[in-house]
């Protein structure tokens, strides 16, 4: 026997007995890492003679290949029996860990809802930033310096002067001062008061604002569109009612206001918009900031409205106090799945 067949004999009992992965390990390094005694055959070869070098290296690479192969098998053996062993702890009939879904805010599904009945009007979506100057808040929105929503009590004013917006109306002057007329968009958005935090006031709340502006456009436009809204939203037995009221940027204004028995508070009026037909002194404004006469008053006319999201919301999913929206409370969030 050639002293390289009693080193493979031995290498495979070895492996053959190894116990476990160490073992197994320690045996593959003493045969084959860089100086076991197989790979020390390999600088031995060096030394023969002519004639022994052919038949000795040919056993080499049949030991090499040998004790490999069965190194390789074994290896594997343990790793099967690691897999089944980690597989025997496994109880495939439990239930598997649920992936709870989630839902959206109500407020957002309130939106999407709005939105979704205005663009089957022909509403296109417009917006704004959240932080204004106070041309784009008051003044080009016909509402003069000395106006009590300009107060420093009412509104969030940054130290630069520029403040919250108090009403997504600004987005009406943006709009029409990037495009002429004809224009029919709404503005989904938040708005900010310094009101106190309560059951019905958040310092943030939201708005959709909408504009329209074409030639011959009256109050009666105005009505049918916020109709046929209300009716969608609420259900076809919705009552609504316009009140007269007064904003700087209409006249006429109106407050509106929706009744309907689907709704918790079925009997009462409940306010939910201000709106009105948009006064000429806003185009003007707009005139005057686009450098030309665009919104020519004695051509153009328009309509305009502000619906409160919160409110609308809180009166849809009977929501009795419009902290919840903001406090991430899961027992609340999860009831409008
Ligand atoms: N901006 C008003 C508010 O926040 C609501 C409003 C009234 C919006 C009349 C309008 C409008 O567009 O025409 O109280």
């Amino acid at each position: 026997m050639h002293p390289l067949e009693q080193l493979r004999d031995g290498a495979l009992h070895e492996i053959e007995s190894a116990s476990d992965a160490q073992s197994l390990e320690a045996a593959r390094v003493k045969y084959l890492g860089r100086s076991g005694s197989i790979s020390a055959w390999g600088e031995q070869m060096k030394t023969l003679g002519k004639d022994e070098k052919p038949m000795v290296g040919k056993l080499l690479n049949q030991v090499r290949n040998t004790v490999t192969a069965a190194i390789e098998e074994r290896a594997q053996k343990f790793r099967t029996e690691r897999e089944s062993d980690a597989l025997a702890n496994v109880d495939i009939s439990l239930p598997g860990t649920p992936h709870e879904r989630g839902s959206l805010h109500p407020l957002t599904q309130m939106w999407e809802r709005s939105i979704e009945i205005f663009r089957r009007m022909g509403f296109a979506l417009a917006d704004g930033p959240d932080i204004e100057d106070e041309w784009h808040c008051f003044d080009a929105l016909n509402t003069p310096p000395e106006h009590p929503a300009r107060n420093e009590q009412d509104t969030f004013y940054l130290p630069d002067g520029r403040l919250l917006r108090t009403h997504t109306s600004t987005v009406q002057i943006r709009t029409m001062q990037s495009a002429p007329p004809p224009i029919r968009v709404i503005a989904p958005g938040a708005a900010y008061r310094r009101d106190e935090l309560d059951a019905t006031h958040s310092p943030q709340f939201h708005q959709i604002e909408g504009l329209y502006v074409d030639e011959n456009v009256s109050v009666a436009d105005l009505k049918g569109t916020l109709e046929f809204f209300m009716r969608e939203l609420f259900g076809p037995d919705t009552a609504v009612q316009f009140r007269p009221h007064f904003f700087p940027f209409t006249e006429p204004s109106l407050e509106v206001y929706v009744k309907s028995k689907a709704l918790k508070k079925g009997e009462q009026w409940i306010e939910v918009a201000g709106s009105g037909v948009v006064h000429p002194a806003v185009f003007e404004a707009v005139n005057k900031a686009r450098g030309d006469n665009a919104y020519d008053p004695g051509k153009w006319s328009g309509y305009a409205f502000g619906l409160g999201m919160d409110r609308l919301a809180m009166i849809l999913f009977d929501i009795p106090d419009i902290r919840l929206f903001a406090q991430n409370d899961l027992r609340f969030l999860k009831q409008f799945v």
